[in-house]
């Protein structure tokens, strides 16, 4: 039975009991909670919950669904599909459970020629929540035999949509595929021979916020009972069209015989991760284009990126099949053919939809292209130095930089006979990932795709003008908002601009981007805040319009913000200089390993194992400002790799500065350094250079961090009143400051201890009494009591074996309590005698504690524990008592 027949069947059966038939909503509803419709009852909901008065007490629909979680499983199962289209009935206070079933059972054991699916009920499970006999029974009337009625919990039967809503128990329906396909034992024993078809869901609570499918709260009856069904009209099609799986439906089956052609491997050949391919290849374009027919287009957050994500694995599957062309536009058309009979707008639409996918793919595959050069270089390089393992660098660019997912390097690399150091990709992987997250600045991620800017990265590199100028007149290349281009962007919007030519510093070798504006002719006005390089070579700025609309092609005029651009040269320059004076200071193993500056700010990462002594931090900050205070002219030139090494430059990490450096001089041979950074023209402006403080960042490491120009002096100006306040309060001159605190904390010091000895003094004396005059407990002596106010945990100790040495021989037990601001600590000694007669201080402590909401233990001559709970004190005092009583007690 072909599929458009079910569906007809399906809306025929239900219309006749009454029901008004609606049509599919969007696939994308209007709901931040949810990013696509992913059940039937969706547009319903505020029915359900009573917001709204339903039109009708019946209704239903075929509603486009979407469910992405579980992508990884589309080809593997016989039944995962991202894109399905679920049939339901609902009642809105209307029917409740005896019709739901009747209905659904009987369209699908009803024959073929009275308009039902004529399945066999024999093949037929039904499952019901728990406790749900109500259920049970109505199975059992319409002709269900008990052998094939399961219960299940909360997990498998009570449904809702994952977040806040109508929610309730439910009951499913399971097509047994028969033995072949598994083992006997209905859906508890297997999910894959018996599949489940369609779900009825008895629609009467209201569950509120919590995960997963059991851990959330249910917040009450909803305000009517009603109806809720969803059956996959895929699996009902595969099973009915005696295939094995949702793929080879009438629907699906003829995208994969398009991928046959294009890639020329056959499916069902024998190999199942080609087979997985081909699957991959007719769910996902089937779901792109719906979405796509819907309004979304591919971008990187959100409802984009979901789509994105699927038109890419699409054209990766078709090249790990062997296509090496473009598939897409195929693949399209045969999706919209096969669906267009039941969405008649897509044959409408089919221009717009093949424009969207095909523009993806070629975006895609272009940088798949520069990928493969790549690859072909590193598998050159790899093998001429006799190494049979592709580096995880290697992989990890070819991912991070050209898109390339990890299974078609490896697939690649197999095939020019090398392996991949998959961990080593992994744990890159896992460094960008934790980078990305510390990154505050998540624009910046290194996560973000990139591939819009490709084009224009064809178009070769940005001129940089910013060594020369501060303003420059240039041509608007491309503009990019929300991860797309587009033609022309307005006020307010945040965009992304390329230009043939920026005087705008972006973001490179520890020296943060300059900021600026983007002005047109006519007024029109982008603020920029930060610029950015893709692929080192392109500009990619990016700002918000501040006034008017600019569109691509615009004449522009460029500007950078020459106050905060002389700052960051200050940065820059006292960078250099603070790293030739950590050289000239700790010698040539203080290597570079990374740095950051910004208008005011540097600081400086290198390879260094200990902290550095008082004197050395000094050395470093007076060498640093003896050369600001030389006025070191600053020279910069360009050269080739070779000359600028032999000449002395440092080139610390080796980066691809290509063929021709950039050399920055400051003071000759003091510092030379390779770098594609903005600098000031003597070291004279970089003004005042004042070392913060040095720690360590991770193992071998340390970083210094320093003040430079005006926020020194600032700096500077705060540490000085904070002196002077010093200086009034202490009333000595400043440079006695630091001899007056020494001896103003000694002092304190040494009265401290005067207290506290007197404190104990005084406790002890105070207990004393007790202990001429204790208890008898038995033949024990006892003194259990609540040591004085102010009595400290570290105290209580030494005030027991005090008390102890005082009563002397004969038996004795001392327990003292206290209580040091939240906790109530404790300590119990028992002498020998005690001990001989059989008391245990351990099991006193243990005996107690609870009274006070505490734990302890010890040995027999001494324990302690300690509590929370100071309004248990007079209980754990009889405790104590009645635990010496119990054991040498009278
Ligand atoms: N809402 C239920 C489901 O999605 C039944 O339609 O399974």
């Amino acid at each position: 039975m072909q599929t458009h027949e079910i569906r007809k069947r399906f809306t025929d059966h239900f219309v006749k009991a009454g029901h008004t038939q609606v049509p599919s909503a969007s696939l994308v509803l209007n709901d931040p909670n949810q990013l696509f419709v992913i059940a039937g009852m969706v547009p319903f909901v505020p029915y359900f919950l009573g917001q709204q008065t339903p039109p009708y007490e019946r209704a239903t629909s075929i509603q486009k669904c979407v469910r992405t979680l579980d992508i990884e499983e589309v080809g593997i199962t016989t039944r995962h599909n991202t894109f399905f289209q679920m049939a339901g009935n609902f009642s809105f206070g209307d029917y409740f459970k005896r019709d739901a079933i009747r209905f659904a059972w009987s369209l699908l054991t009803n024959p073929v020629e009275d308009g039902g699916f004529g399945m066999d009920p024999q093949r037929l499970w039904s499952t019901v929540y728990l406790d749900d006999d109500e259920a049970r029974d109505l199975w059992l009337e319409v002709g269900q035999v008990p052998e094939r009625i399961q219960r299940r919990g909360m997990k498998d039967n009570y449904w809702s949509m994952g977040i806040p809503g109508p929610a309730g128990p439910c009951s499913e329906i399971f097509y047994d595929r028969g033995p072949e396909y598994g083992v006997e034992g209905g859906p508890e024993a297997d999910e894959d021979r018996y599949i489940e078809i369609w779900n009825l869901v008895f629609m009467q609570n209201e569950r509120g916020q919590g995960g997963g499918k059991e851990n959330f709260e249910i917040l009450g009856e909803l305000p009517k009972k009603n109806i809720d069904t969803g059956m996959g009209i895929e699996r009902v099609a595969f099973l009915l069209q005696g295939v094995d799986n949702v793929y080879d439906t009438d629907l699906l089956r003829p995208v994969i015989d398009r991928a046959q052609d294009l890639t020329g491997q056959r499916y069902n050949a024998g190999d199942p991760e080609h087979d997985r391919l081909f699957r991959v290849i007719a769910d996902h374009t089937r779901t792109a284009v719906m979405l796509i027919e819907d309004g979304v287009n591919p971008g990187n957050d959100g409802r984009g990126y979901v789509l994105r994500r699927l038109l890419r694995r699409v054209v990766r599957s078709a090249r790990l099949l062997g296509a090496t062309g473009e598939t897409m536009g195929v693949f399209v058309d045969t999706v919209i053919a096969t669906m267009s009979p039941s969405y008649p707008s897509l044959a409408d639409d089919a221009q717009r939809i093949r424009t969207v996918a095909t523009g993806e793919e070629a975006a895609f595959l272009k940088t798949l292209e520069q990928g493969i050069t790549l690859f072909g270089n590193a598998v050159d390089s790899t093998k001429s130095a006799g190494k049979t393992v592709l580096s995880g660098d290697d992989a990890f660019t070819l991912h991070d930089t050209y898109g390339f997912p990890i299974d078609l390097t490896l697939e690649m690399a197999s095939e020019a006979g090398l392996q991949v150091d998959e961990d080593g990709f992994r744990a890159l992987m896992a460094e960008q990932r934790q980078r990305a997250k510390d990154d505050a600045n998540s624009r910046k991620s290194a996560l973000a795709d990139l591939s819009v800017f490709r084009e224009f990265l064809d178009r070769g590199p940005t001129e940089f003008t910013g060594f020369d100028e501060l303003v420059s007149d240039a041509r608007v290349l491309g503009l990019v908002k929300d991860g797309v281009r587009v033609p022309v962007v307005h006020q307010g919007d945040d965009v992304e601009i390329v230009l043939d030519r920026s005087p705008l510093y972006a973001e490179a070798g520890g020296q943060l981007a300059d900021i600026g504006t983007i002005t047109t002719a006519a007024g029109a006005q982008i603020v920029v805040t930060d610029v950015q390089r893709v692929a080192k070579t392109l500009w990619r700025h990016q700002g918000t319009v501040a006034v008017g609309e600019v569109s691509e092609g615009d004449a522009v005029t460029v500007a950078v913000d020459a106050g905060h651009r002389h700052g960051s040269t200050q940065g820059h320059s006292g960078t250099h200089l603070v790293h030739a004076a950590l050289r000239q200071v700790l010698g040539p193993n203080a290597v570079q390993a990374g740095s950051l500056n910004r208008p005011g700010y540097l600081r400086f990462d290198f390879r260094w194992s200990g902290g550095l002594s008082e004197d050395q931090r000094t050395d470093i900050e007076r060498v640093t400002n003896e050369a600001v205070q030389a006025d070191y002219d600053v020279h910069t030139q360009v050269t080739d790799l070779e000359t600028a090494k032999k000449s002395g430059a440092m080139a610390l990490f080796g980066e691809n500065y290509g063929d021709q450096v950039r050399v920055v001089e400051i003071g000759g041979p003091f510092s030379m350094e390779l770098c594609g950074g903005t600098h000031v023209a003597s070291s004279g402006l970089v003004g005042p250079v004042t070392l913060l403080g040095e720690s360590s960042v991770g193992s071998g490491v340390r970083r210094v961090e320093a003040y430079v120009g005006l926020d020194s002096q600032k700096y500077l100006a705060k540490e000085r009143a904070l002196v002077s306040a010093l200086t009034s309060s202490l009333k000595v001159p400043a440079e006695d400051v630091p001899g007056r605190v020494e001896s103003l904390v000694s002092r304190l010091k040494d009265a401290e201890k005067e207290l506290e000895k007197l404190r104990a003094q005084a406790a002890l004396s105070a207990l004393s009494e007790l202990a001429s005059s204790p208890d008898r407990v038995g033949a024990v002596r006892l003194v259990a009591a609540q040591a004085p106010s102010g009595v400290a945990a570290g105290e209580l100790r030494s005030l027991v074996t005090q008390l102890k040495g005082r009563l002397g021989a004969e038996a004795a037990v001392i327990a003292l309590f206290a209580v040091d601001g939240e906790k109530v600590p404790f300590v119990v000694a028992a002498n020998d005698a005690a001990q001989d007669l059989g008391v245990k201080a351990g099991d006193v402590v243990k005996a107690a504690a609870p009274a006070v909401g505490g734990r302890g233990g010890g040995k027999a001559d001494m324990a302690q524990g300690a509590g929370s709970d100071a309004s248990g004190m007079g209980a754990a005092l009889a405790a104590v008592r009645a635990e010496v009583a119990r054991v040498a007690g009278a």
